[in-house]
């Protein structure tokens, strides 16, 4: 009998919730959420509720993500929080994710350097890598793929690269962007390839295969089931659908369906 892989079902709340609200709907969702075998849920609130979360939290249940981290561990950085300050309180971070990315404009070596720091400091990144609308028209999407990948990655020894998780998230496909549009799952599937192909290529076949890799972009509960049923792809990073307790603990259900064909 092989091994399941594990499903991560990864909510990035963004921007929404004071720490009150935080702390309710962390309840809420508790109530309402059926942590299963093999399927690794994940919030990431705001910076602010971190702290209050993590002593709240069932770690058996839900994992806690942090949005962004800075590269350093100490220091004159005013306004950021570093990977070193958060051990302990999270267990993931998000790492170059698109807002990031394009609205505050941290490029691969800023992303690079706060993979490592997460790392160091015994947090999981999730490198969020993906090509913008334009880059995809323009037949860029392998090159973008691997550059943002093998930039994001360049500090990390094979040894360490069981404790790291890429997210392919599109950024046409983000529903914060207008114009949104959904992936195919062909797209997706291609894209999933192309990043452990290239993972492969530095890292070797067997950490490539061993590699999990999540897909985001617009997802809800009418879509989970096919994307979480794409060749390759180990789990789901939303938005919006992580905002609305019943609409994640039905795509957590979905995840258990999949889970199961997989036995
Ligand atoms: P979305 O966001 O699910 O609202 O499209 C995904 C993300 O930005 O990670």
């Amino acid at each position: 009998m092989g091994d399941v892989r594990k499903i991560y079902i990864v909510g990035n709340w963004k921007m929404n919730f004071t720490p009150g609200e935080a702390s309710l709907y962390l309840h809420k969702l508790s109530k309402k959420v059926t942590p299963g075998k093999d399927i690794q849920i994940i919030v990431a609130p705001s910076m602010i509720s971190l702290q209050t979360l993590s002593l709240q939290v069932n770690r058996r249940e839900f994992k806690l993500a942090a949005q962004n981290i800075n590269g350093r561990d100490f220091g004159a950085f005013t306004g950021e929080v570093s990977a070193a300050q958060l051990r302990g309180i999270v267990d993931y971070a998000l790492v170059g994710h698109s807002e990031r990315r394009y609205l505050f404009y941290e490029h691969d070596k800023i992303t690079r350097e706060k993979v490592a720091a997460a790392l160091r400091n015994r947090i999981v990144p999730i490198l969020c890598i993906g090509e913008t609308l334009n880059e995809r028209e323009n037949g860029e999407t392998d090159m973008v793929i691997r550059d943002q990948l093998i930039g994001g990655l360049s500090e990390v020894v094979k040894e360490d690269m069981d404790k790291v998780i890429v997210a392919y998230e599109p950024v046409w496909a983000i529903s914060s962007n207008k114009d949104a549009k959904l992936a195919t799952p062909d797209e997706v599937e291609d894209a999933v390839r192309q990043v452990r192909k290239h993972v492969a290529e530095v890292y070797g076949e067997k950490v490539a295969e061993a590699l999990p890799v999540l897909y985001g972009g617009s997802i809800n509960n009418s879509n989970a089931g096919t994307y979480l049923r794409i060749e390759g792809v180990d789990g789901l990073l939303m938005g919006g659908a992580s905002l609305i307790a019943d609409e994640f603990s039905s795509i957590v259900d979905i995840a258990k369906e999949v889970r199961d064909e997989r036995d």
